[in-house]
C-alpha cells in the first residue's frame, strides 16, 4: 500500500467546527486577491452536454459535441443518456448524506489518520496539512478504493447507513461503463485503436471513489470549498448534489461557474491522461466554492492506472512536429506530487 503522508497537524473536521460560527477561521480565510467574489462569468464556449445512449452508436452529432469538448474546456463536459435513473442516483446522494450526518464518533471509526503526523488518503477526514501557512479548504471527505473488488478495504466503508456498501458498489459498476466508453471515444479522437486506453488498466488499476461535503459558510467568498487544481488521474466522474452549484472552471484565467444539468455526470480528463496523450488533452484546473445556505456534496470517481505503472507520453502521439512534453512518471508518485503541490496551493502537471 501506498506510504502515508506527514502532516504537521491534525487536519480538522470542517463539519464539526462550522457548526454554528459567524467567521470562518483564520487558516481557512484566502488572500483577497485571490477570492472567488467575481466568479461566474457567462461561458464563451458552453460546455458541451452528451447524451451517452447516443455516443454509444457513433452518432455523429455526439461525437463532434465529444470534439468541441476537448477543443474549448480541454476536456470536460456533462453526460446525460447515461442510463441511471433519477431514483437510484437519488438513493447514491442519499447514502453520502446519511453518511456524513451520522455523530462524529460514527464516522472517526473510518478515520484517514494514521496517527497525530500521518494520513492517508483512503478513509474519512482531510488531506494532509503541510505547513502552518497552508490554507485549509471547507470541505470534508470520505476515500474509498472501489476497484478492483479484491483491493476494497472494507474496514474503511460506512456500515451505516446499511444500504451504503450495495449502492456504492452498484455505482461502481455503472459508472465503470460509463468510464470506457470515453476512453474508448477518447482513443478513437487520437486516432487510436477504441480499446487502447481500456486495455493499459490492468488487474492492479485502481478506482477510487471520494465523497466530499461542504458546509454552508458565513462567508462563502472568504474560502475555498476545495483549491484550484486538477486531477491526477486518468479520467474522472462527478456527481453533484441536486442544484447546488460551486463548481468553476479555468479557461485562459477567467473563471466560469459550471452550470446544472439534471441527472448528468460531470466527465473530465486528469493530469494523467494529459502526459500519455502528450497534451491533446488537457486536463482542466477546476475548484469549489461554497455558499451561505446550502451545504453541498458530492461524489467524485477517479479512474487511475496501476500505481507502479509508468506514464509518459505514447509513442504514437509524439513526432517532429509535436515533441514529448511532459517528463516520465507513475501513477503513485504523480499522486503523491499531487496532493503535495494542492496543499501549497500550486499545480502538479510538470512539462518538459
Ligand atoms: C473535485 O473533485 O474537484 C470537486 C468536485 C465537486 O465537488 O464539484
Ligand atoms: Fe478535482
Amino acid at each position: 500500500d501506498a506510504e502515508p503522508w506527514k502532516t504537521v497537524k491534525i487536519p480538522p473536521i470542517v463539519q464539526e467546527l462550522a457548526t454554528g460560527v459567524q467567521e470562518p477561521p483564520s487558516r481557512y480565510v484566502i488572500a483577497e486577491q485571490n477570492r472567488p467574489t467575481a466568479a461566474g462569468s457567462e461561458m464563451p464556449d458552453p460546455i458541451p452536454i452528451i447524451d451517452l445512449s447516443r455516443l454509444s452508436d457513433n452518432c455523429a452529432d455526439e461525437v463532434a459535441k465529444l470534439q468541441s469538448a476537448l477543443e474549448n474546456w480541454g476536456l470536460f463536459l456533462q453526460a446525460v443518456g447515461h442510463g441511471m435513473e433519477q431514483s437510484f442516483l437519488g438513493e447514491v446522494m442519499g447514502v453520502a448524506r446519511d453518511f456524513f450526518k451520522l455523530p462524529l464518533e460514527e464516522k472517526q471509526k473510518y478515520s484517514n489518520l494514521v496517527n497525530d503526523n500521518e494520513v492517508r488518503i483512503e478513509g474519512y477526514g482531510n488531506d494532509m496539512v503541510v505547513s502552518e501557512k497552508q490554507i485549509l479548504d471547507w470541505c470534508d471527505r470520505l476515500y474509498i478504493i472501489v476497484e478492483p473488488e479484491n483491493r476494497r478495504i472494507y474496514s474503511l466503508w460506512p456500515t451505516q447507513p446499511p444500504s451504503f456498501r450495495d449502492i456504492l458498489s452498484e455505482y461502481t459498476v455503472r459508472c465503470h461503463k460509463i468510464a470506457n466508453l470515453f476512453l474508448q471515444n477518447l482513443a478513437k479522437l487520437v486516432d487510436l485503436h477504441k480499446d487502447y486506453f481500456v486495455n493499459m488498466f490492468d488487474e492492479n488499476a485502481l478506482t477510487y471513489a471520494r465523497l466530499n461535503y461542504y458546509p454552508n459558510c458565513p462567508k462563502p467568498d472568504d474560502v475555498f470549498g476545495m483549491k484550484p487544481h486538477t486531477d491526477a488521474s486518468v479520467i474522472t466522474i462527478v456527481f453533484i448534489d441536486d442544484n447546488v452549484s460551486g463548481l468553476q472552471l479555468q479557461k485562459d484565467g477567467v473563471w466560469y461557474s459550471v452550470p446544472i444539468v439534471p441527472n448528468a455526470l460531470l466527465v473530465n480528463v486528469g493530469d494523467v491522461m494529459e502526459i500519455m496523450s502528450n497534451g491533446f488533452f488537457k486536463s482542466p484546473i477546476h475548484r469549489v466554492v461554497t455558499n451561505a445556505e446550502k451545504e453541498r456534496l458530492s461524489l467524485v470517481m477517479f479512474y487511475t492506472m496501476n500505481p507502479e505503472k509508468e506514464i509518459e507520453p505514447l509513442s504514437e502521439l509524439v513526432d517532429e512536429k509535436r515533441p514529448r512534453r511532459y517528463r516520465k512518471t507513475t501513477t503513485n508518485d504523480y499522486i503523491a506530487k499531487l496532493f503535495e503541490t494542492f496543499a501549497r496551493g500550486t499545480l502538479a502537471i510538470d512539462t518538459v
